[in-house]
């Protein structure tokens, strides 16, 4: 997820650009960077680093200075036109590590279009040798940089029809500001898949990801639909927007008032950063698909370093990470395990790396992290290393330091994950690791073909099941409210369904200060059930249908010592409700169906919900909970 944004008008364009980038830094901050057009060329200004880095840049050139007030000539005396058309962009790498040449904007190979991305090329790679073909230089690892290319190979005067067809050959998602040297009185915006913003002020025309970088100059927008095009164009002072489908056909367009606060904006309306990035899960999960899950396609892996003998060869497989990313990697060794049949060990990182582990030759380490940062899992990943494991990483954050220490890395495409408490880190990571079990099946040919199609029948399907959870919230927030006030809360569950309480347990724990425990369904019995009583609130997961009749029995356990019991169950493949749960448990919460192995990417959902409304109700900082960092650096 990157932040762009895009001004003409009559008043000093870099300083408009750089406080909407500012307002942006959360979608992304690894790079940044704006393109102006100044004296008929033009000039672009990127850094990797933040927004600051990018500021200090260009006051450094003198460019802040001379665009704010436009400069005198020494001899003429006169004052050349401030500088008011420009574009730029805030980054959060996905292909290509942060650098300077990586950052946007990005410029035609002929110096002529420039653009700013946000979004994911599926078909990059495609463009790339058809426009090399065509005598076109590429300097970057970026797939955006495909864009301005193909822009100015269609462009023959007219920046939107050039748009139109270029897009028309662009698969994947992208919301594009773009801007030409030979016209200088113009921004196209274009958008498909990632948001994109028009507005409109007495001073000209802006675009923006979002409203946040709008506010301070105008609350009248444009919100562009998937496959529309806006045209600012500047005639006489005055800036006209129109707008059209992406295949040029002129469109109309209602304006609206944004009511919103700046703060609120940054949230996308959501209360919190929490609340928007659980909301965010549909696009994630989509995203880190992209290109690498297909109906009727092989599995893709970019960045794998692994031959598929490499892949044959493997004899042992550790899982390690810490928190969430450990959570997420006990659902990866049971669905890695079952689909290659490799034997895998999980461990917590600063566990792992203390125990002297027995690393056997043909040994492949997995570390999970998102922010890329965790030291405990950065020293697990150097003593595997150490020992001759071969290494992959899953990571949210492009160039962080675990993903620079391993040999493989897949990359979960969920964007900046702000609040401290993960959520669609955990359903990409889950999404990566069956990607990663379906991939070593295909080399190894330890699942029929039928089968895996069926599981990336339903991995396609995934955004859509998550969006129809994100609807029924109202249920989580009622089960909230009769709960909140409780200081224990027992997570159960079996198989895949245990793995999954532990992460709703943790959820929960961090927020909202309930201390809650998770615990395997049949181990209840040797032990912990002593701690249940009267109005024991227990979450029972039951969403594996051939676990489900042990599920009801420990369910049936806890109630008749007085338990107040959520039951969480799945639909049948049929659509049809298994009425067992709803049976014993005295609320209960049904996801619907999909493949055993993805429950746990829907079903964390409803317990993302639980615990953030939960936390709300108890009045906890919910984005930054106590004692709590985002990226634990320490050990
Ligand atoms: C999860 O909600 C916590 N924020 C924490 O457990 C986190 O998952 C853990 O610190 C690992 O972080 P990483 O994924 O960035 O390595």
């Amino acid at each position: 997820m990157c932040g762009i944004v895009g001004y003409i008008g009559s008043s000093a364009a870099v300083p408009i650009l750089v406080d909407g980038l500012k307002r942006l830094e959360y979608r992304g901050y690894d790079s940044a960077g704006v393109t102006i057009i100044e004296n008929g060329a033009l000039k672009t200004v990127k850094c990797k680093g933040r927004i600051s880095v990018l500021e200090q840049k260009l006051a450094g050139l003198e460019l802040l200075g001379m665009i704010h007030s436009g400069i005198v000539d020494a001899d003429s005396g006169d004052t050349s036109p401030v500088v008011s058309v420009g574009i730029g962009h805030t980054r959060w790498a996905t292909h290509g590590e942060p650098s300077d040449k990586n950052s946007h904007p990005h410029t035609s190979a002929s110096g002529r279009i420039s653009v700013v991305h946000n979004g994911i090329i599926e078909n990059y790679q495609e463009i790339r040798r058809y426009l090399k073909n065509k005598g076109y230089d590429f300097y970057t690892e970026t797939d955006t940089e495909v864009i301005p290319n193909l822009i100015d190979y269609y462009y023959r005067g007219n920046l939107e029809e050039a748009v139109t067809r270029a897009v028309s050959r662009m698969t994947g998602g992208y919301a594009l500001g773009i801007i030409a040297m030979n016209e200088p009185d113009k921004i196209v915006a274009v958008r498909k898949d990632s948001p994109l913003i028009v507005g409109v002020a007495n001073n000209g025309g802006f675009i923006a990801s979002d409203v946040s970088a709008l506010l301070p100059y105008t609350r009248e927008v444009y919100y562009l639909d998937d496959n529309e095009l806006a045209i600012m164009s500047r005639e006489d002072g005055k800036v006209n927007i129109s707008f059209a489908t992406s295949d040029g056909e002129p469109i109309e367009k209602e304006i609206n008032r944004v009511t919103w606060s700046v703060a609120a904006a940054e949230k996308g309306g959501f209360e919190h950063f929490m609340l928007k990035e659980i909301h965010e899960q549909p696009s994630a999960i989509k995203d880190t698909m992209t290109g690498r899950v297909g109906a009727g396609e092989p599995v893709v892996i970019d960045g794998l370093n692994l031959s598929e003998n490499d892949i044959k060869n493997i004899e042992k497989i550790f899982i390690v990470a810490c928190g969430t990313a450990y959570h997420a990697g006990l659902v990866g060794k049971s669905v890695i395990e079952k689909m290659t049949g490799i034997p895998i060990e999980t461990d917590i990182a600063s566990e792992f790396r203390y125990r002297d582990p027995i690393i056997p030759k043909n040994t492949l380490m997995i570390v999970i992290s998102q922010s890329g940062e965790t030291l405990d899992t950065l020293v697990a990943l150097r003593e595997a290393k150490k020992k001759g494991a071969a290494t992959l990483a899953i990571a949210n954050v492009v160039g962080s330091t675990i993903t620079r220490e391993c040999d493989s890395v897949i990359y979960t495409w969920a964007g900046p994950e702000i609040a401290v408490a993960s959520t669609k880190a955990y359903t990409t990571q889950l999404v990566a690791l069956v990607t990663i079990g379906l991939y070593f099946a295909q080399a190894r040919g330890t699942i029929p073909s039928e089968e895996a199609e069926y599981i990336k029948s339903e991995m396609i399907k995934l955004p859509e099941k998550a969006q129809t959870l994100l609807e029924m919230k109202d249920t989580l927030q009622k089960f909230a409210s009769r709960t909140y006030n409780h200081h224990d809360m027992f997570y159960l569950g079996r198989g895949l369904d245990y793995a999954l309480a532990m992460e709703g347990a943790l959820k929960l724990k961090e927020i909202s200060y309930i201390h809650t425990e998770s615990y395997a369904g049949g181990e209840l019995k040797h032990g912990t059930i002593a701690l249940i009583e009267d109005g024991s609130v227990v979450i029972a997961m039951a969403t594996q249908e051939y676990l489900r009749e042990k599920m009801i029995s420990n369910i049936v356990e806890v109630t008749s010592r007085g338990a107040n019991v959520l039951g969480f169950t799945m639909k049948g493949k049929d659509g049809v409700s298994d009425s067992r749960v709803p049976g014993v448990a005295r609320e209960v919460f049904e996801i619907p169906w999909t493949h055993s192995c993805l429950a746990p990417i829907l079903a964390i959902i409803p317990l993302q919900l639980f615990a953030y409304y939960i936390a709300v109700l108890r009045g906890c900082d919910v984005d930054k909970p106590r004692n709590l960092a985002k990226s634990v650096t320490v050990e």
